[in-house]
């Protein structure tokens, strides 16, 4: 498929299934070679890799303090893990292998335990070559809900990615291409949205939760045909509700928007060369009940914010195709170190708050992730932004994060653009 192909296909409804609990009250989770009618009017299936015989994976729906099952079988010829993404859980079940588990080899499994803490919108992934496992589709949504209702007709998953498609149907095999990886990373000339539902009416409310999970492609994102406003940020919730003026999501970060329906709801990707529809929302009927009121925030989430810090530390973002020299032996680094160290980059005390410079010295974005833990981005003024897990810094730019390592054991902290954490951009650090 050329660029022209992908700007062309026209959408048809995707659906990501739901998945109910097994009779004993458990989640099961196999991941598998499956065939998939990825790319619209297109004969040929792409052999991809799902979860319970679908890519995406199944939509889980856990409830917030209480404690879940998920028990992960590998039916593949190759072993994988799965990673919780932004769950601020037990170390033990983080699922990244040779740090907190080992590698759950073919026909084996896993019982993944753990009590979500936080209500909000994450998904789940492989972490085993993850730039490879992730993007042939070892991935899905991961919804934690609260005991408290919130206003609205309908809670709606959009979780969209890329794939790179060649001329027959299958995805390139190029997953460590070295011109990618040093460059913007591995990247799709198709892309859709996969939603959990297929329609709604004119006058509804709804949630909608916006999920990249892309490999390396930021979705800069267009709503048409719906007002209302943006209300919570990989998971955790705003406490003012903003205008939905730019919806820009790197690869792993979520948005959760509450619209008012006025007609087919279209979720475009905005490119240079124009909008690109992911996926729509037909309307199908007139909900005439609902009265016109504001929009109200989310139940508010349970991280007190925190000022004050007792240390302060830089991490450089470094390398990567037209970028200086650095110390590192792969394509990126981290302060001058590629891949994982036997040590951590730093320890911290149970409970440290550290300020951390992020500079990137690249001539690219990266997308950083901090493992177990919810972050503040913080302004110019050096005041409070958004609490986040992943965040977006802009080529030859920085930004400062507050974090307080409040979850023990190992973590890791690494560029979500898979092609660049492969590539060297990551590490990790260690809370006692
Ligand atoms: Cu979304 Cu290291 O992971
Ligand atoms: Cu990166």
């Amino acid at each position: 498929m050329n660029r022209r192909d992908f700007m062309l296909s026209t959408m048809m409804a995707a659906l990501v299934p739901h998945m109910s609990r097994a009779k004993n009250g458990e989640f099961n989770l196999r991941a598998e070679e499956i065939d998939v009618s990825l790319i619209p009017n297109f004969q040929t299936q792409t052999k991809m890799f799902g979860f319970n015989g679908s890519m995406p994976g199944p939509e889980i729906r856990l409830k917030k303090g209480k404690s879940a099952t998920i028990l992960v079988e590998n039916a593949l010829e190759e072993g994988t893990a799965v990673h919780w993404h932004g769950i601020r859980l037990n170390n033990a079940m983080d699922g990244v292998p040779m740090m907190t588990q080992s590698i759950i080899e073919p026909s084996s499994s896993m019982r993944y335990e753990f009590t979500p803490p936080d209500a909000g919108t994450f998904w789940y992934h492989s972490h085993y070559i993850s730039q490879e496992q992730v993007a042939k589709g070892l991935m899905g949504p991961l919804i934690i809900e609260d005991d408290q209702a919130i206003d609205v007709d309908h809670d709606i998953t959009a979780l969209f990615s890329d794939w790179l498609i060649d001329a027959s149907g299958q995805l390139s095999e190029k997953f460590m291409d070295t011109h990618s990886v040093a460059h913007a990373g591995y990247m799709g000339n198709f892309a859709r949205a996969f939603l959990s539902q297929k329609s709604v009416y004119k006058g509804d409310r709804i949630r909608l939760r916006l999920i990249n999970a892309a490999t390396n492609r930021i979705f800069p994102i267009g709503l048409r045909g719906a007002r209302g406003a943006l209300v919570a940020l990989d998971g955790m919730s705003l406490r003012d509700p903003r205008p939905i003026e730019d919806l820009v999501l790197a690869p792993a970060q979520r948005i959760d928007v509450i619209v008012d329906v006025d007609e087919e709801i279209k979720i475009e990707l905005l490119m240079r060369e124009g909008a690109f529809e992911l996926g729509a929302l037909e309307v199908t009927g007139v909900n005439s009940l609902r009265v016109q009121s504001d929009i109200s925030p989310l139940p508010t989430h349970d991280i007190k914010p925190f000022g004050k810090y007792h240390r302060q530390l830089t991490l450089n973002l470094q390398g990567g195709a037209m970028g200086a020299a650095h110390g590192g032996d792969n394509i990126w680094s981290l302060n001058d170190v590629s891949d994982l160290s036997h040590t951590p980059w730093n320890t911290f005390e149970l409970g440290e708050v550290v300020r951390i410079k992020l500079v990137n010295q690249t001539a690219f974005p990266h997308g950083i992730h901090l493992h177990g833990h919810h972050f503040y981005e913080l302004n110019s003024d050096g005041s409070l932004g958004d609490l986040r897990d992943t965040t977006l810094i802009l080529a030859n730019s920085s930004r400062d994060i507050l974090c307080r390592f409040d979850n023990r054991g190992n973590w890791l902290l690494h560029c979500h653009m898979l092609s660049h954490s492969i590539g060297g951009m990551r590490t990790w650090i260690r809370v006692v």
